[in-house]
């Protein structure tokens, strides 16, 4: 049982906005995803724009802000998955994230941006020594109260790679580097406002890395598409739909074992 009120006040607090549930996955449990996503990875649909619907498969779109290669991302629809891997994780932060927001509902503006986003999840490959995130934040909109989202770790800083921390960047104008600050270990959760700035540093692999730097996002959320909306970026993006798994190995070094 969590201790609802704390996690809320840590959310609401300017000197922290985010709350760390340690252990909240195994180490088996993380093994299991991550292997799946792995597999999901090399054979899944490549498209180069977000599509957010109720109808969307699930698929990968590899994501820089420049020319590099330094991110893949599987975007993961809650719709297509009831009963595997996918669904255990995504169930088990999505129900602890709908009782902490649950205090805020009756905010008509909050409780009306929580009704109007779609949520899913976002797993993310960083590429070998390149893979990183500049400065951003996933929700700028009129919501007055946190709209939060869970963010946990699925390889380990020190034995997968040596140096990429998540950073929070607070109301009150701290950085916290998640990993190292909060000895983030794989399986821990944590709990941040979605308002909040963030970014990622360059990943730097360690040495005979198994599996580099792994996370997943649960609780993303976007506007949904229109279907006329979803139907142009797929047609637009057509050509370019192959899997992605020879393109990782040509192009692309993550650790020494899984190129
Ligand atoms: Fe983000």
């Amino acid at each position: 049982m969590h201790d609802y009120p704390a996690i809320r006040s840590d959310l609401r607090d300017d000197n922290r906005g985010m709350h760390v549930i340690r252990g909240l996955y195994s180490a088996d449990e993380v093994e299991e995803y991550r292997d799946y996503c792995h597999r999901f990875m090399k054979r899944a649909p490549v498209i180069y724009e977000r599509i957010n619907t109720d109808t969307m498969f699930d698929y990968v779109h590899p994501r820089s802000h420049d020319n590099v290669p330094r991110t893949y991302r599987i975007y993961q629809f809650l719709h297509n998955h009831t009963d595997d891997i996918s669904a255990r994780i995504i169930e088990r932060a999505l129900r602890i994230r709908d009782e902490i927001e649950s205090a805020w509902l009756d905010d008509t503006i909050y409780r009306a941006e929580k009704e109007k986003l779609q949520s899913y999840v976002i797993v993310t490959r960083y590429m070998g020594d390149v893979g990183m995130l500049p400065i951003h934040q996933d929700y700028s909109g009129p919501a007055p109260l946190p709209l939060i989202q869970f963010w946990v770790s699925l390889s380990q800083m020190g034995v997968d790679y040596q140096k990429g921390n998540l950073v929070l960047h607070t109301r009150s104008g701290k950085s916290i580097r998640v990993e190292e600050d909060l000895s983030i270990k794989a399986g821990d959760a944590v709990i941040f406002d979605k308002s909040l700035f963030h970014e990622v540093e360059e990943t730097l692999l360690a040495p005979d890395s198994k599996w580099g730097r792994w996370t997943v996002l649960i609780g993303a959320r976007a506007d949904r598409d229109s279907n006329w909306n979803s139907l142009r970026k797929r047609l637009r993006y057509n050509r370019l739909v192959k899997t992605v798994g020879s393109r990782l190995k040509r192009t692309v070094r993550f650790g020494t074992s899984q190129a």
